[in-house]
């Protein structure tokens, strides 16, 4: 099954062919699009929110906008997005870090952070990488995910 991140970048690249050199994406293929995104991840995340701007010719603000008008379109409430890479070469070492963060979090208020994985940052040189709201981290270890549960209890 492809992954999460390829199946977006598959209808990001869709997309934004729709939308070719017009300025903005009609509103009901971005409602479409939008859609498609919460069909793959369960939810609208904010990094897709960020792509799906560049994509469609809107504004992130605007988008958040289109979301609340269709109550069936769900943005991810969280106040942080950590991805933890998955893949062949961060794998290994990031399934106890992950099952660490998930730990961690539980301390947490809900929706202080949502957590997903994805299949390699392409930085398999300086894993294992996790990312916290955009910024990525290399070498991680346990140290590491303190340091990032200490940083969103803040
Ligand atoms: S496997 Fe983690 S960055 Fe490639």
């Amino acid at each position: 099954m492809m992954e999460q991140h390829e199946q977006f970048a598959q209808a990001a690249e869709y997309y934004k062919k729709q939308k070719g050199s017009a300025a903005i994406l009609d509103q009901e293929t971005t409602v479409a699009f939008l859609r498609e995104t919460q069909d793959i991840y369960g939810y609208i995340p904010a990094h897709a929110l960020e792509t799906i701007a560049l994509c469609t010719g809107y504004k992130v603000p605007l988008l958040q906008k289109i979301i609340k008008l269709y109550p069936s379109l769900k943005a991810s409430n969280a106040a942080h997005e950590i991805v933890v890479c998955s893949g062949g070469r961060c794998g290994g070492a990031n399934a106890a870090l992950l099952s660490q963060l998930k730990k961690g979090l539980e301390q947490l208020p809900a929706n202080t952070a949502e957590v997903r994985t994805q299949n390699c940052f392409k930085q398999c040189g300086k894993g294992p990488n996790i990312q916290l709201d955009g910024v990525l981290y290399h070498q991680c270890n346990a140290d590491t995910v303190n340091a990032i549960l200490q940083k969103i209890k803040g």
